[in-house]
């Protein structure tokens, strides 16, 4: 697989700035008594309960336990696509939860989410479900420059044309890959970016991922049933019911 042409030292990802590169424990990710409840009819589920974690830059971390446990939302609270009812969350030094709109909006910029369903849109060729992350925005690079490369670096030049529901799963899965590097994310959240493929496409699929930590120092954190990709993280983090399960590795 050829690897995405681009440098970081070019063309910097914008994060809270060198100052706050880390938070005070030197993790990139500080996750302080994170509690997200919902309810629902006939309970209140409380999805992460008093959560707390640190995750360092530069690592690869596999989030994993039974269904419901609470991985997805602890995602979707790390990429600020939800937020919490209590609790900090810390990234790169900067609070993320409670953020005004722009600044929020500035956050979710610095972070590549992968959704388990590929989340492309169904009536955009290839090419522009790359670079609709950037479109609404004023950028110092050219999308739709930047989506060619990235295609390619999957694995998908050629295809950059086609409506993104003619491809398969996994091709799909390259696309939804590309899409979140496209604003040379510093981290990158991917819930089950496996779980639909045959064994040889998810294998090509965590090779992509891997590439970004060697390449890029990206962070990555992983939800995953597959215990073989979990193993081969730097790290595995535990949930049941909302909480952390002691003795991770
Ligand atoms: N928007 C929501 N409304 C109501 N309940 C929710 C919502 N999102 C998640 N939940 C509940 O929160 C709990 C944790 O869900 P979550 O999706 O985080 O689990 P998960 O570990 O990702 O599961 P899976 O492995 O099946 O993807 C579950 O009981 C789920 O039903
Ligand atoms: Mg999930």
């Amino acid at each position: 697989m050829r690897r995405p042409r681009r440098s970081r030292s070019a063309e910097p990802v914008p994060t809270a700035g060198p100052a706050q590169a880390t938070g005070g424990s030197g993790a990139l990710i500080e996750v302080r008594g994170l509690t997200k409840t919902f309810a629902t009819l006939d309970a209140t589920i409380t999805a992460a309960d008093n959560l707390s974690l640190d995750i360092a830059e530069g690592s690869i971390t596999a989030l994993v336990g039974p269904s419901g446990s609470g991985k997805s939302t602890l995602l979707h609270l790390i990429g600020a696509l939800e937020s919490p009812d209590s609790g900090t969350i810390s990234v790169a030094g900067q609070d993320i939860t409670g953020l005004p709109g722009k600044r929020l909006a500035a956050y979710r910029r610095t972070v590549g989410f992968v959704f388990q369903r590929f989340n492309l849109l169904p009536t955009l060729t290839v090419l522009d479900n790359v670079a609709v992350p950037a479109l609404p925005y004023r950028t110092d690079f050219d999308p739709y420059q930047r989506g060619r490369d990235l295609l390619a670096a999957v694995g998908l030049d050629g295809r950059e044309n086609t409506l993104a529901t003619r491809l398969s799963g996994g091709q799909q899965q390259r696309v939804a890959i590309a899409r979140a590097l496209l604003n040379q994310p510093r981290l990158v959240l991917a819930d089950e970016p496996t779980g639909n493929l045959d064994s040889s496409t998810g294998e090509e699929i965590i090779r992509l991922l891997f590439d970004l930590r060697d390449s890029h120092d990206t962070t990555l954190v992983i939800a995953t049933h597959d215990n073989e990709l979990a193993k081969r993280c730097d790290r595995t983090v535990q949930l049941r019911d909302g909480r952390l399960v002691p003795g991770g590795s």
